[in-house]
Parts: C-alpha cells; sequence; structure tokens
C-alpha cells in the first residue's frame, strides 16, 4: 500500500474569532486533509507572540482557537492536533537552523520587507519577526512534514523551509525531508461586507462564526447591497449585493438562490428579506460547530485532555526527528 502524505499546518492564534473567510478560505480544508492523509495540526502560539503581547489576551486566543478547531471537526483521532509550545524542541531545531540560515535570506522575506517599505525602522522591528520564517521551517521540519497547506501569503515561507532543509542535508547528509508548499485551489475568497475589501478580522467587515445571534444578526443587516437600489420594488444587481455571495457558500437549495437572484433583478424581494434568508441559513449551516463549541466551552478538562494527548503524540514525533538531528550535527557526545 502507498504511504500516506503527511500533511502539517499552523494556525496562528492572533485573534479568538474565526470568520467564514477563514472557514471557507483555510479550516474547511484543513478539516477535509484529515482523511487523506496523516495531517498536522498546531497553535502556533509562539509566533502569535509577535503580535500579541497582553498574557490574558493570548491565553484567551490559544484557548478558543484550539475549541473552534475541534468544533469545526479537527478530530483528534484522525489527526494530531496540538499546540506549538507543548513542543518546545521546536526552538532547539530553530537554534540548529539558524546556523544554515543566509542572513540574505531572511532580508528578503516579504513579513519583514513590507514592514519596512511601509516606513517602519529597523528599531522597530523586533527578532521574532525577522526570524518568523526560520521558526516556521522548525516547524516543518521537525515533524518531516511533506505537503504544507497555506494562503498564498505564506508560500515564501514554506520555500524558505525547503532551502534550509536543503542546506541542511548537504552539510550533514540527507536527514530533514525538504517540504513542497500546497496552494489552496478552489477555495472562496470570501468578499468582506463591505463588498470590497477581502474578508478580515482587521477590518472589521466579517461575520463571526462562533458570535452570539444578536451580533451576527447585526454583521448581517450591516452587509452592502446594491446602492442603486432606493426602495424594495427597484430591480437590482445581485453582483452587487454581497448577500447573494454569503448565500452561495451556505444556502443548501442552489435552486432557491438562483430563484431570488431572478426576483431581485426584477425588483421582486427585498434587501431585508434576503438578509433574513442569510442569517437562517448561516445558523443552520454551522448549527452543529456551534453546538460542539459550546459543549467543549463548558467541558474544559475534555480540551485539557485533547491538548495533552496532542502534545504527547507530537513530541515523539519531535523527539525522534531531533535526535537524528543532534547526531548528525555531532551534538551527541557520550550517548
Ligand atoms: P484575517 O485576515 O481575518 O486576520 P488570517 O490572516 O488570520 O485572517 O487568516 C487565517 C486563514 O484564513 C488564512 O489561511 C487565510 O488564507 C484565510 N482567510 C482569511 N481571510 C480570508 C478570506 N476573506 N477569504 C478566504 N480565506 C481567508
Ligand atoms: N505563519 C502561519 C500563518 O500565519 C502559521 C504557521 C506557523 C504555519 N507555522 C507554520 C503554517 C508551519 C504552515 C506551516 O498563517
Amino acid at each position: 500500500m502507498k504511504k500516506k502524505k503527511r500533511f502539517l499546518s499552523g494556525i496562528t492564534p492572533s485573534a479568538a474569532d474565526l470568520h467564514i473567510g477563514n472557514y471557507f478560505g483555510a479550516v474547511k480544508q484543513h478539516v477535509e486533509f484529515q482523511d487523506k492523509g496523516e495531517a498536522f495540526y498546531f497553535v502556533a502560539d509562539y509566533h502569535a507572540l509577535n503580535t500579541v503581547h497582553n498574557k490574558e489576551e493570548l491565553e484567551n486566543n490559544i484557548l478558543n482557537v484550539f475549541i473552534n478547531f475541534l468544533a469545526f471537526g479537527l478530530d483528534p483521532d484522525k489527526c494530531i492536533f496540538f499546540r506549538q509550545s507543548d513542543v518546545p524542541i521546536v526552538t532547539e531545531l530553530q537554534c540548529i537552523l539558524n546556523n544554515v540560515t543566509p542572513l540574505g535570506l531572511m532580508k528578503r522575506c516579504h513579513a519583514y520587507k513590507d514592514k519596512l517599505e511601509k516606513g517602519a525602522s529597523e528599531e522597530s522591528i523586533n527578532m521574532g519577526l525577522f526570524n518568523y520564517p526560520i521558526l516556521m521551517a522548525a516547524d516543518i521540519l521537525l515533524y518531516k512534514s511533506e505537503v504544507i497547506p497555506v494562503g498564498e501569503d505564506q508560500k515564501q515561507h514554506v520555500e524558505i523551509a525547503k532551502e534550509l532543509a536543503r542546506r541542511f542535508n548537504h552539510r550533514y547528509g540527507k536527514v530533514l525531508v525538504e517540504p513542497a508548499v500546497y496552494l489552496k485551489k478552489d477555495v472562496a475568497v470570501v468578499v468582506g461586507t463591505d463588498g470590497e475589501r477581502k474578508m478580515s478580522k482587521s477590518l472589521g467587515n466579517y461575520i463571526s462564526v462562533f458570535a452570539d445571534e444578536k451580533t451576527i444578526e447585526e454583521q448581517i443587516m450591516s452587509c452592502v447591497t446594491d446602492p442603486a437600489r432606493v426602495h424594495p420594488d427597484d430591480p437590482g444587481s445581485p453582483d452587487k449585493n454581497v448577500v447573494f455571495s454569503y448565500l452561495d457558500l451556505v444556502h443548501r437549495d442552489k435552486g432557491e438562490v438562483q430563484d431570488l437572484r431572478e426576483r431581485y433583478k426584477r425588483g421582486k424581494v427585498g434587501d431585508v428579506e434576503i438578509k433574513k434568508l442569510l442569517l437562517k441559513s448561516f445558523l443552520g449551516y454551522f448549527a452543529e460547530a456551534r453546538e460542539r463549541r459550546k459543549r467543549l466551552k463548558n467541558d474544559l478538562d475534555k480540551v485539557r485532555d485533547i491538548m495533552h494527548r496532542g502534545a504527547e503524540k507530537a513530541r515523539k514525533v519531535a523527539k525522534k526527528t531531533i535526535e537524528e538531528v543532534r547526531e548528525s550535527v555531532g551534538l551527541n557526545v557520550f550517548k
């Protein structure tokens, strides 16, 4: 039988909330990959230290992101789901990788370069940001991952991991596995409720998945609709009404959405009616995940147990790799 490929991806707990862009653009695919190979997922809390500087906020984010991903369907029996800092060996690998990392390569990294180009001074950029790609390479290489599903913005980082594995292997022999990037295909880039930009937490143009119903209703009611339409019986253009694009994602009856589009064009349906339908479909689509999240929130012992078991499994794999790495570089005297 063909050996299953090993997938790995990290999720930075930079916020506690998740929106439908995160779900359709990333999480849904993570859940699907559990059945396609040997999947490793982790909450990249060391990486979050770069942007989250408040202790309570970070703790809250880590816990919520962990719970949210379980609620969406990451199954600890199907994948290894853990927290990055539960396997601190990753920082040892980062330390070793520092020595095969050219300074010039780091200086060409987007995250750092973008900051400089936006006018940040070198004094204001910390080494956590500068070294970010080396830590990410350590994440990838420690688990001998083969396929890394990420968004376009993380592609360069995976290529750096590949380059560092190549350099390490060239110097010390074939120990590390060169990973390949898997760019998400066929996943929606979800437009924000402003109808213009990509949905994003930082832009505030999002619909949360796990907020209370009242908040979700407000977010849906604030969606931008065709501005040329003043009265409900004015003909409208469905393409200028962002609510339709969300209905395409969450409303199960595709024929009904098509029919609504036609009625909208003829001025036979009001915006509020469409938004109400979206709210109902939205809550239906995510009902199971929302319910699961509620249960997990009320059973933190179970969450802790899942986190600890995930860490144990990850540590086992990590230990094996770091032993090989120590041995190959010459750190194993008297062992
Ligand atoms: P945000 O922009 O809201 O801070 P993140 O950068 O934390 O979101 O993104 C986490 C994951 O969700 C990434 O893999 C990213 O590709 C995906 N993602 C975020 N926003 C969207 C969107 N509007 N459409 C599709 N995917 C998205
Ligand atoms: N930097 C990634 C992000 O912000 C998260 C991440 C950390 C990651 N380590 C990783 C993704 C290793 C893939 C592989 O989205």
